[in-house]
């Protein structure tokens, strides 16, 4: 049996760029009569392994959104629980970085997050740019209108000192403007524990991804359940608006 799978991954178009929306952290947790931030941790666990499972796949892109703009309003136990699991999050990631080669970028308004997580994240953003593995991006106090808005003010404040015409912007300009400026638009964007929707994660760059929605939690999603999306991902026909 194993051999018959091996056969048709080596068949398998891999997605250049995947994007995940890590949903069911709490529903997990609650499941096993646990606090939501035994979810969130385990959760932290498996974004761990799935970097090195998306890499072994031949994934070139990962990005996954750990926290979006809107998840402020949550108890401030809950984002004060998300934010420490960041920090030690972050200080792990600069170790593996260095052990899987990973480049590491954050997008979103990291100017709201304390010093130290932000100084953190300047580091290992910084420390890991030069390597040539898996370009893993994490969502961080990240929300797509968010993100549009800033762009939007940097292409005003452009165009008032000069340096960008009105008439000159253009699709690549907006994107060029984002957080994920030379990162390719995601192929294939998951969200695990069976919510329908995007909540604000990527509006302009998946305009076109194949969309891939999973009952499976988080915590519980592992190499398996991507290998089941990207098998979906190759059941799609991508035709870009051509016939
Ligand atoms: C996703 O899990 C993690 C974050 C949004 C930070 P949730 O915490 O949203 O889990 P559910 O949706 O309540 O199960
Ligand atoms: C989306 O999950 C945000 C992250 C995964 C970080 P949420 O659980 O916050 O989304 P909604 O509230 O169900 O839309
Ligand atoms: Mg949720």
């Amino acid at each position: 049996m194993p051999k018959k799978k091996i056969t048709e991954l080596k068949d398998l178009k891999i997605p250049v760029h995947v994007a995940i929306i890590m949903d069911g952290n709490g529903r997990w947790a609650k499941k096993r009569f646990l606090p939501r931030s035994a979810g969130h941790s385990a959760g932290s666990k498996t974004v761990e392994q799935i970097c090195d499972d998306a890499w072994s796949l031949g994934i070139k892109y990962l990005t996954v959104y750990a926290f979006s703009t809107e998840n402020w309003k949550r108890s401030e136990s809950e984002v004060a629980t998300l934010m420490d699991l960041l920090r030690k999050y972050m200080k792990n990631c600069l170790e593996r970085s260095k052990k899987n080669n990973m480049r590491v970028r954050v997008i979103g308004d990291i100017s709201r997050l304390d010093d130290d997580l932000r100084d953190s994240i300047v580091r290992l953003v910084s420390e890991s740019s030069v390597n040539t593995g898996l370009c893993f991006t994490v969502a961080l106090n990240y929300g797509g209108r968010d993100e549009l808005v800033r762009a939007f003010k940097e292409m005003l404040a452009e165009c008032k000192d000069g340096k960008l015409s009105p008439d000159d912007i253009s699709e690549e300009t907006i994107s060029s403007h984002l957080d994920t400026a030379d990162i390719p638009d995601p192929d294939l964007l998951i969200r695990t524990s069976g919510e329908i929707r995007l909540s604000n994660f990527l509006p302009w760059q998946s305009a076109y991804s194949e969309l891939y929605f999973t009952d499976v939690l988080w915590p519980d999603f592992d190499k398996n359940e991507l290998i089941k999306a990207i098998e979906y991902y190759n059941t799609r026909d991508r035709r870009f608006g051509g016939v």
